[in-house]
C-alpha cells in the first residue's frame, strides 16, 4: 500500500520524505489555508523536497481545484499540471467535476477526484477515469457510519468490472484507520503526519530496546571488568 501524508506543512513532509518511507503528498484547500503561504509555491516546493529525497518517480502531489464549473475547473487544473509532471489535478465529487475528470483524462492529466462519501460516487469516478478516488473514512466514522466498509464496497465494484481507478483512503485518524486500510487492499492511504509518527512506534519495541541496552552493557562490564561511564 502506498503512503501518502495529508498536509501543506514543508517541515512536516521533509521529516516523512526522509524516511524514504512515503509515496507523494495530499494537500486541500483548508490545509494549503493553515499554512498561510502562496499555493503555487507550496506545490512546488513539496515536489522538490520528494524528488531531493529520492521518493520513487511514480510519487503524485495532489493540488486541489477551487473553481466549481468544469470549464474552470479545467483552465485551473492545466495551470497545475504545467508545474511538474507530479503533480495530479484534485477535484471534487460533483457533476462539474466528473466531466472535467473526463476532459483530463482525455488529455492524459491525472486527477484525484475528492470528497467521495458513497459506493455510487466511487462507480461514476472510476467510469469519468479519475485516476484516484478519496473516500473520506474518519469523516464517516465521525457521523457514527463505517468508513472502512465504504473502502471494502469500493474495492470490490472496481475488482467486478476492473476498474483502474485507485482507491486512496482518505480522512484517516488514527493507525487502527491504516492497519484496516491495508487489510482491505486500499491502493493508498493518505495520512496526517502525526500517524505517520504513530506508525513507527510502540511501546514494546522501545521496552526491549532499553532491555537490550542494559544486558549488553551488564555484558561489557563482566568481560572487561569495566563500568561505563553512564
Ligand atoms: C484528503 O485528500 C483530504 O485532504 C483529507 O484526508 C481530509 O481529512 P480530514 O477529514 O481530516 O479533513
Amino acid at each position: 500500500m502506498y503512503i501518502y501524508i495529508d498536509t501543506g506543512n514543508i517541515d512536516e513532509i521533509k521529516k516523512a520524505a526522509a524516511t524514504g518511507l512515503i509515496n507523494g503528498v495530499t494537500t486541500n484547500p483548508t490545509l494549503i489555508a493553515k499554512e498561510g503561504k502562496d499555493f503555487p509555491t507550496v506545490i512546488k516546493s513539496i515536489v522538490k523536497i520528494l524528488k531531493d529525497a529520492g521518493i520513487r518517480d511514480d510519487f503524485t502531489v495532489s493540488a486541489e481545484v477551487n473553481s466549481t464549473t468544469a470549464p474552470e475547473m479545467i483552465k485551473e487544473g492545466l495551470g497545475y499540471a504545467k508545474w511538474d509532471k507530479h503533480v495530479i489535478v484534485k477535484l471534487p465529487m460533483t457533476t462539474e467535476g466528473l466531466v472535467a475528470a473526463q476532459e483530463f483524462a482525455r488529455r492524459g492529466i491525472r486527477t484525484n477526484v475528492t470528497l467521495c462519501f458513497s459506493p455510487n460516487q466511487a462507480l461514476l469516478a472510476a467510469k469519468a477515469n479519475a485516476f484516484i478516488i478519496s473516500p473520506f473514512v474518519g469523516r464517516i466514522d465521525d457521523t457514527g457510519g463505517d468508513g472502512m466498509a465504504l473502502i471494502k464496497e469500493i474495492k470490490q465494484i472496481y475488482a467486478n468490472y476492473g476498474y483502474k481507478t485507485k482507491v486512496l483512503v482518505a480522512s484517516v485518524r488514527s493507525p487502527s484507520h491504516v492497519r484496516e486500510a491495508a487489510l482491505a487492499g486500499a491502493d493508498i492511504a493518505t495520512i496526517p503526519y502525526k500517524v505517520f509518527e504513530q506508525l513507527i512506534g510502540h511501546p514494546l519495541t522501545d521496552k526491549g530496546l532499553a532491555q537490550f541496552a542494559k544486558d549488553y552493557a551488564d555484558y561489557k562490564t563482566k568481560i572487561t571488568g569495566v563500568k561505563p561511564t553512564k
